[in-house]
């Protein structure tokens, strides 16, 4: 069986979130008669503590719909240099909302400098784009934000009158990192925001989807950004039940997938040729040495582990992952290293981390 580290992206349906699939009550969500849709909504518009939501076909949609809701024409977002909102968004805002990304660099854990934000805030003047928000995200990397750093970034944006987006892909692994009750560490954390996008289909194992949320009349604009896009669904209560049952029964085991991460990282540690750089979350990065990144990817897919990357190789862990997958993954990394003078591999092609 594959040891599919690429993403938390690629989880199959377990058989119970199937059968609650078809068990669905439907409607036409476009004419807003989708109970189980309209059910979604309210239970993560409570979860994230804001007043009104909206089942979104992907997290792309979601942040740019949010992006699009927040932002005129001629407006600008301060963002992250490698944040998901400006990097691996196909530049969505800027080509269909003519908003002017404005990104920042980062450091190790994924955080701007304060100091880079304000001083990236435009005055009011016809030579200047608008600074009308910022858009921060929480796991970066699989970096859960600390709640100081949250602090202190969106009481600047809100000082000089930005409102402030959270790109929440995966909020739920970052409020089982910080331990509790996950559903009031997500409130705890996205209560700093006007709007928090999450997804249903990566950690938490739902086929497909996401949910934007915020104020009703952020809702209201974000609804009619949808349908331009072509994201208004008809029966989309199939996948609404997805996501049901994945708050019902899958944010919890985020922990197992921290835990397999860990164990991943201790066992990648200690070869030499890599160097583990962090696994706070469901995500391990490691470095590899001498240029030999791809030729690790096509030995470990030989064995049938998958991993993303060039020269920092990604590894993901999810509910598709066991134990005994993660010994795996981490033997044949250390098999390739210890055969000696491997070369790497002509044909292996590595693939960009997103
Ligand atoms: C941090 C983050 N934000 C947003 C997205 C976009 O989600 P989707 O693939 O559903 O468009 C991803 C996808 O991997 C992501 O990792």
């Amino acid at each position: 069986m594959l040891v599919d580290l690429r993403s938390d992206t690629v989880t199959q349906p377990t058989a119970a979130m199937r059968e609650a699939m078809m068990a669905a009550p439907l409607g036409d969500d476009v004419f807003g008669d989708d109970p189980s849709v309209q059910a979604l909504q309210q239970r993560i518009a409570a979860i994230t503590g804001k007043e009104a939501a909206l089942f979104m076909p992907s997290g792309t949609q979601s942040n740019l719909c949010a992006m699009l809701a927040h932002c005129e024409r001629g407006d600008e977002y301060i963002v992250g240099q490698n944040a998901h909102t400006y990097r691996y968004e196909g530049g969505g805002a800027a080509v269909l909302g003519s908003i002017q990304p404005q990104p920042l660099a980062q450091d190790a854990a994924g955080q701007m400098q304060l100091a880079d934000i304000a001083a990236a805030i435009k005055p009011d003047d016809p030579h200047f784009a608008r600074t009308r928000l910022l858009c921060l995200e929480n796991t970066w990397n699989g970096h859960p934000m600390p709640a100081s750093y949250l602090d202190a970034a969106t009481a600047l944006a809100r000082e000089h009158g930005l409102a402030v987006h959270l790109d929440g892909a995966r909020v739920f692994n970052a409020a089982v990192a910080a331990g509790g009750d996950p559903y009031e560490a997500v409130r705890g954390i996205v209560n700093r925001f006007d709007s928090v996008s999450v997804c249903f289909s990566k950690g938490l194992g739902a086929p497909i989807g996401s949910a934007l949320c915020g104020s009703p009349e952020l809702i209201r604009r974000a609804l009619r950004w949808r349908k331009m896009l072509g994201g208004g669904l008809r029966q989309a209560g199939l996948l609404a039940a997805a996501a049901h049952h994945a708050l019902d029964h899958q944010v919890h085991r985020l922990a197992d997938d921290h835990a397999l991460a860990q164990r991943l990282a201790e066992g990648l540690g200690g070869i030499e040729g890599l160097s583990v750089r962090s696994a706070q979350t469901n995500i391990v990065f490691v470095d590899v040495a001498h240029g030999r990144g791809p030729a690790l990817l096509a030995h470990l897919a030989r064995d049938g582990v998958l991993a993303t990357g060039l020269i920092g190789l990604r590894f993901v862990t999810h509910l598709g992952v066991d134990a005994a997958g993660i010994e795996r993954a981490i033997q044949s990394t250390r098999a390739f290293f210890d055969q000696a003078g491997d070369a790497p591999a002509a044909q292996a092609g590595g693939t960009a981390v997103y």
